[in-house]
């Protein structure tokens, strides 16, 4: 299995372009502390790629990866298609600008489908354009890549009803509105679980970290009062729709006792993790847990 981070920024990415915290101006001064939304590129096969997550830094993400890179023949692309962990704009915005392509190919869970052909319009949008093919994202897997014969078997993890702000009392009241997405390579028999939006921590997902190799995980706020005394929210981080990393209910101490590599993503700019000289990196290290970086490539 080959996995390609292409960022690791939470809404907004770092910096931020209406902010000017600590995390956002630093990464002003020094581009290379930047991070784009988080999104990963999953080989499906030989030359054909899925995107996890289409974000509003989709364009430069595809030309910063030159295995998504078009050729030989002239609209001759890798990329394959797109799946989705949820409906939250920083991982749908990135659809439209696929807007160029023959057919687009989007798998996502009955209740991220509905919000974004109804709420988002995109199936209206999008059909002057391209051809948008739907396959349902379901807990049973599947192949990732149907025509490719792919190796590789995706399937959702449920996490929460937790709608996308603009779905706020819309459709279902399934626990399918946010998933993780477990990958499985049946050639290698490693597994990988990625779930970049984690406000609960049900039993299913403890299954699936359990057995994996790689969990690449949100890790949007370092601790549960991080959005409030940065002044970002009223809301704690667990009430905005993430486990924290540090504390009584953080991720850490479930991510520390785990066989698997795990590494943070969706980073907001508020973490203190931005920072490479945070203490927390140290905090980090003695749990044995790592922070992704934008173009961490994995192999499994
Ligand atoms: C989230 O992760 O909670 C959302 O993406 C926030 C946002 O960008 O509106
Ligand atoms: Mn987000
Ligand atoms: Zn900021």
């Amino acid at each position: 299995m080959q996995l390609q981070v292409l960022g690791t920024a939470a809404g907004g990415g770092i910096p931020q372009w209406n902010c000017a915290c600590p995390g956002c101006a630093g990464a002003r001064a020094r581009p290379h502390l930047r991070r784009r939304h988080a999104s990963l590129a999953v080989r499906a096969a030989e030359g054909r790629w899925y995107l996890v997550n289409a974000t509003p830094d989709l364009g430069d993400q595809v030309e910063d990866c030159p295995a998504l890179h078009p050729g030989p023949a002239a609209r001759q692309t890798p990329l394959a298609g797109v799946v989705l962990t949820d409906a939250e704009l920083d991982h749908t915005l990135g659809i439209a600008r696929l807007r160029e392509a023959d057919d687009l190919q989007i798998v996502a869970t009955a209740p991220v489908r509905g919000a974004l052909l109804d709420q988002l319009r995109l199936g209206a949008v999008l059909a002057p354009y391209t051809t948008v093919r739907w396959r349902d994202l379901t807990p049973d897997p599947q192949p990732l890549d149907a025509e490719a014969e792919s190796d590789l078997e995706i399937s959702a993890v449920p996490l929460s009803a937790k709608r996308p702000r603009y779905a706020v009392g819309t459709g279902p009241d399934a626990d399918t509105w946010v998933v993780a997405l477990r990958l499985h390579d049946r050639t290698n028999h490693t597994t990988a679980v990625y779930a970049p939006a984690l406000g609960v921590w049900p039993d299913a997902l403890q299954e699936a970290v359990d057995e994996a190799d790689c969990v690449i995980i949100d890790g949007t706020f370092w601790d549960e009062d991080e959005p409030i005394r940065t002044g970002i929210s009223q809301r704690t981080a667990t009430g905005m729709g993430h486990l924290p990393i540090d504390g009584p209910d953080g991720t850490a101490r479930r991510l520390a006792p785990l066989a698997a590599r795990c590494l943070y993503t969706h980073l907001n700019n508020t973490n203190p993790l931005v920072d490479p000289e945070a203490p927390q990196h140290k905090q980090l290290a003695e749990w044995n847990l790592e922070v992704a970086a934008d173009k961490t490539v994995i192999e499994l």
